[in-house]
């Protein structure tokens, strides 16, 4: 019977990672996957990441399944460092809460519980998206509109456009939020624009979800999680996907947390039934090793302020590179201002050049992103920054 199923055209972001192995090029350029990488282009094990697995490698004594909601002290360690260790809903216990396989296991979670609420939910992701969110809502049977958010030709925010759909979406209907550093265009909502977000979901009654994968990497942790506490102090319900593969960089080990902000410890407690279900019927319970590792980070004051420092690093040399970038651009005289590049925050950023563009630099200089011209800043070094440029003058 398999037969009848066709062959997929290559994911658009991991299809990437793919093409830039079998590329024989020895001045190849990868800017595709969301993945840090240093100088020398590899991702290290973080530090206080190595630490901690040493910790846990001599205390660990069984491999027997952890509780279905996983890891205890991940989890109020994550609640404290998304929402804050006094924030009422964490103090009143209002945050039902699991720790997932990476964030798109949360993002997976959460579908299926707002399919389990309101099946006839409207999901609205911002235009354009992670290109990962659409499936992963329409796999769970959900409908999805576009509210609009990025505008190539002014390089900025079309906030008015934004803000009008959203004032006018239903009740109950899920609006999809980059907590910071949005994927794929870096260009996030200031604190005055989230107040209209605010306002427009108290006005409507639709309810926020939150998706936060790069905390830390915009402006600080606490600065990144502005939105979220907004929100959810002020609102009676929200949703919110996280991910530990970034900012603790433990991708491969499939770290993240799914949790919905409630109005009571009530609700709290039969919704977590309900997600616990979900999960259930899905992958029965998470992994441990990664949630475990984070656990023994947060909760230890010294490994916290081991990762905290490596987090500050990572941002600021992200930074910088953006400054390197749009240096070399002008100084090889490029016909377009990058100077756009510089406000854009964390891991990526929209270069706002045409799809055609993008391949033509793939075919002619090697460099891999992806076709709507994102691309991820840790890939830039000092090594590859001159060839980068250069690619890009000859294309504009
Ligand atoms: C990305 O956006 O590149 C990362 O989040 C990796 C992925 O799964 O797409």
């Amino acid at each position: 019977m398999f037969e009848v199923l066709p062959a997929l055209p290559a994911d658009p972001i991991l299809g990437l990672s793919a093409a830039f192995k079998e590329d024989t090029n020895p001045k190849k350029i990868d800017l595709g996957v969301g993945v840090y990488k240093d100088e020398n282009g590899n991702t290290p094990i973080l530090e206080s990441v190595i630490k901690a697995q040493r910790l846990l490698l001599d205390s660990e004594t069984t491999k027997t399944y952890i509780a279905p909601q996983g890891v205890a002290g991940f989890l109020t360690g994550m609640k404290a460092l998304l929402f804050g260790a006094s924030h009422p809903a964490v103090t009143e216990d209002r945050i039902t809460a699991v720790q997932t396989p990476g964030g798109t296991g949360a993002l997976r979670l959460l579908a299926e519980l707002i399919a389990r609420g309101n099946p006839d939910a409207t999901v609205w992701v911002s235009d354009p998206t992670w290109a990962n969110h659409i499936p992963i809502f329409e796999t769970a049977g959900l409908r999805i509109e576009k509210y609009p958010y990025f505008d190539k030709a002014s390089r900025g925010i079309r906030f008015d456009a934004m803000m009008e759909t959203l004032n006018s979406v239903k009740k109950n209907d899920i609006v999809l939020l980059h907590g910071c550093c949005h994927n794929p265009t870096g260009q996030d909502l200031n604190q005055t624009q989230w107040q209209a977000v605010l306002e427009a979901a108290q006005k409507t009654g639709f309810i926020p979800f939150i998706d936060v994968a790069y905390q830390g990497f915009g402006d600080g942790l606490d600065e990144d999680a502005y939105g979220i506490r907004l929100l959810s102090e002020n609102l009676p319900e929200m949703i919110l996907s996280a991910s530990c593969s970034k900012n603790f960089g433990l991708y491969r080990e499939r770290t993240g947390m799914a949790c919905v902000v409630t109005n009571s410890n009530a609700t709290r407690q039969s919704l977590q039934t309900q997600i616990q279900s979900v999960a259930r019927a899905n992958y029965s319970m998470p992994p441990s090793w990664g949630a475990a590792i984070v656990d023994i980070i947060l909760n230890d004051e010294q490994l916290k302020a081991l990762w905290q420092s490596e987090v500050t690093d990572m941002r600021t040399r992200m930074k910088s590179l953006r400054a390197m970038l749009v240096q070399k651009l002008k100084d090889k005289g490029a016909s377009m201002d990058f100077d756009f590049v510089n406000s854009q925050k964390g891991m990526f950023s929209f270069l706002c050049i045409s799809p055609e563009q993008v391949k033509k630099m793939r075919a002619d200089s090697a460099v891999y992103f992806v076709d709507s011209s994102r691309v991820n800043i840790a890939g830039i070094s000092q090594s590859n920054v001159d060839d980068l440029a250069e690619a890009l003058v000859k294309i504009l």
